[in-house]
């Protein structure tokens, strides 16, 4: 491995949040409602965040002296629809001027629609299960389009789909907390294709329709892992098998080609096409799958490799492995010739001893896809600042800048300064 290497300045290096996350003080949101009940970890809520809705001009300043190019970040629905059908000018003209100051930065913003929260009157009708469920975000999407459309070229319509509808229906972890609920899974799955397939035809429409410069790109950020049998087992491959399938086959299907495919349906709901302008990854690790003579885990239970040292896991225990980022995005390519956005890769590293390397082993990994011709485009750390990571409370810290919780100060970790002049330079040294 060269101990030094260079990056095209076409790839913008930048980072991602979610609203949820970092801004705070919001009372609409179905995770206020989640961490009242007590179920985010150690009693904690999402009503603090990283106070991020009244930190966000210094937040932007702190953005553009770490010299990143690009920002994802989510709009929170609860503050644009805090009740069905009455829209809030004070959380439009807020999301206005945050887009404004990144753009006067020079920061391109790429903005997600759906990342895990929704307002809590649409939870209590049912959230995605509800007949309703793709009506109600259709008209949020067409809302957020018409009124920002003009800032925002680059849009992400849902994080994540596979992670939601199985932490939100299988594992109990994200609301509703629904427990081994396979047809919900399903349910939600082949919603949320549909929701995507009619957001990304109407903000094509509605950008072109309305003259909006800039030219329109619309994806989804589809969690992918590297899923490899334990060992030869017939059930372990089976089971990974399977996993694969239902977590990331039937999303690739569904959101890139239109296509609901088995146990989702069959045909072309909203007609043939490709229904992505980027492909959007966000990857983190690999699982290994353990032969469990147990249907109900689709015969194999995902776990770490047990061989790997303490010196490859985060502070999570999941497995650091770079080579992965390489693979999914290959996959991809070789399947759809789609550039591709890293609309997510971090580490969770409290002391942070391991977040530059991880960086830039992983950024070395972009650098050999870009070498085999393969057109990735973007990079986008997760995550900018230290955040509630859902279930888990505020403990993990996938933070480029560290938030002292007691007063939310920030301050940007080493790694954040390193990182900081790679996406200025585009040139690494390996330390
Ligand atoms: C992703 C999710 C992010 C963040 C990250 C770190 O699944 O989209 O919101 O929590 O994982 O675990």
């Amino acid at each position: 491995m060269s101990k030094s290497f260079e990056l095209p300045k076409e790839l913008l290096l930048g980072s991602a949040t979610a609203a949820t996350q970092i801004e705070g003080g919001d009372v609409n949101n179905n995770w206020y409602h989640w961490s009242l009940a007590g179920k985010v970890g150690n009693g904690e809520s999402s009503i603090t965040g990283a106070d991020h809705y009244n930190k966000y001009v210094e937040d932007v300043e702190l953005l553009s002296e770490l010299h990143h190019e690009c920002y994802r970040m989510s709009i929170e629905w609860s503050r644009i629809e805090p009740e069905q059908g009455k829209w809030s000018s004070e959380g439009v003209e807020h999301y206005r001027d945050e887009f404004r100051r990144l753009i006067q930065k020079g920061i391109k913003p790429l903005v997600t629609l759906h990342h895990f929260s929704c307002p809590q009157w649409y939870q209590e009708k049912g959230g995605w299960l509800s007949e309703n469920a793709v009506e109600d975000f259709i008209r949020f999407v067409k809302f957020s389009v018409e009124t920002f459309g003009d800032q925002i070229s680059e849009w992400c319509t849902i994080n994540e789909p596979n992670v939601f509808a199985n932490d939100s229906y299988m594992d109990g972890k994200y609301p509703p907390g629904g427990h081994g609920d396979i047809a919900a899974y399903m349910k939600v799955t082949k919603r949320m294709v549909i929701a995507h397939l009619k957001s990304y035809k109407l903000i094509h429409q509605i950008r072109k329709e309305k003259g909006f410069a800039g030219e329109t790109k619309v994806g989804f950020a589809h969690h992918i892992a590297i899923f490899e049998p334990l060992n030869s087992h017939p059930l372990a491959k089976l089971g990974c098998f399977l996993s694969d399938y239902l977590f990331h086959e039937i999303h690739m299907k569904g959101f890139v080609e239109g296509k609901l495919v088995f146990p989702l349906g069959s045909g072309y709901p909203e007609g043939k096409g490709i229904f992505c302008d980027f492909m959007g990854i966000n990857y983190y690790s690999r699982h290994l799958f353990k032969a469990s003579y147990n249907p109900g885990n689709l015969f194999a239970t995902p776990m770490v490799d047990p061989t790997i040292p303490e010196s490859s896991k985060n502070d999570l225990g999941w497995e650091i492995y770079p080579e992965g980022l390489y693979k999914v995005c290959q996959r991809t390519w070789k399947r759809y010739k789609l550039p591709i956005y890293i609309t997510e890769n971090g580490i969770p590293d409290e002391k942070d001893e391991k977040r530059e390397k991880y960086i830039i082993d992983h950024l070395y990994q972009l650098k050999r896809l870009l070498d085999d011709g393969i057109k990735v485009e973007r990079y986008y750390y997760w995550s900018f600042l230290d955040n509630l990571e859902w279930n888990d409370g505020y403990g993990p810290r996938f933070g480029l800048v560290e938030v002292d919780y007691s007063n939310m100060k920030r301050k940007p970790r080493p790694s954040a300064l390193r990182y900081a002049k790679i996406c200025r330079t585009k040139k690494i040294v390996r330390p």
